[in-house]
């Protein structure tokens, strides 16, 4: 893709929306402050009432994006109970945003193995110590939960817990938004054609 089709939002010239995605967040890795892969979450409770929070994208390739987290928290139940989720990046620094909405999978075993391994000892004990979305009844709680988790694997290796693991969105639309002068944006939805095999692009009023 030539750099006039990215700084124009062109979207002439890409038949499926993986590659841009990375492009994108490539560039962002450069200008954003900090954190160029944290992603805004929504799901959905039992009532029907939405939920959105940040959350780290850790991966991504032709089965969807994935993410980590508590599956006991209140996304992990949410996502659990409606298997239905969408992500929103805004990198304000390049005036982007990417809206992706799909069905939600678990991990496989070996992926969270290996992600969670890769992590700081400090972080694989607070996925131990922390009872995400649950009431704390003070700092000293979870500090003490960190202590006892610290102590009790203190030598070897730090079991990843039954109930921190990954969720995958597999995409039925991405949408890529780029910053046009006057508010008229460039906006290009890329959805999967119903055999799943592939995408259709649709471009939008801004
Ligand atoms: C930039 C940023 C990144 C975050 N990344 C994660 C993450 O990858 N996983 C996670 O469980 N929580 C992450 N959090 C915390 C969540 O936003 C949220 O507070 C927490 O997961 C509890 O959400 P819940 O009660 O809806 O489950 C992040 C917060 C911020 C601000």
């Amino acid at each position: 893709m030539s750099e006039n089709a990215l700084t124009s939002g062109d979207f002439t010239e890409e038949n499926e929306p993986y590659a841009l995605f990375g492009t994108w967040l490539e560039e962002a890795a450069k200008t954003e402050p900090n954190d160029p892969n944290a992603v805004a979450l929504a799901t959905v409770d039992e009532a029907g009432l939405p939920n959105v929070r940040m959350v780290l994208l850790k991966g991504f390739d032709a089965r969807g994006f994935v993410f980590y987290t508590n599956f006991e928290s209140q996304k992990g139940v949410e996502i659990l109970g409606a298997l239905k989720a969408a992500m929103c990046f805004h990198w304000k620094s390049l005036r982007r945003q990417v809206r992706i909405r799909g069905e939600v999978e678990i991990v496989t075993d070996a992926e969270a193995d290996e992600y969670y391994a890769s992590r700081p000892r400090g972080s694989r004990i607070g996925a131990w110590a922390s009872k995400q979305s649950r009431p704390l009844e003070g700092r000293f709680a979870l500090e003490k939960a960190v202590a006892e988790y610290t102590a009790r694997y203190a030598i070897g290796e730090i079991p990843r817990p039954p109930h921190w693991s990954g969720f995958r969105i597999k995409p039925v639309s991405i949408e890529f938004w780029h910053d046009r002068p006057f508010r008229l944006h460039d906006r290009m939805e890329f959805r999967r054609t119903a055999d799943g095999a592939g995408w259709t692009k649709v471009r939008m009023y801004p």
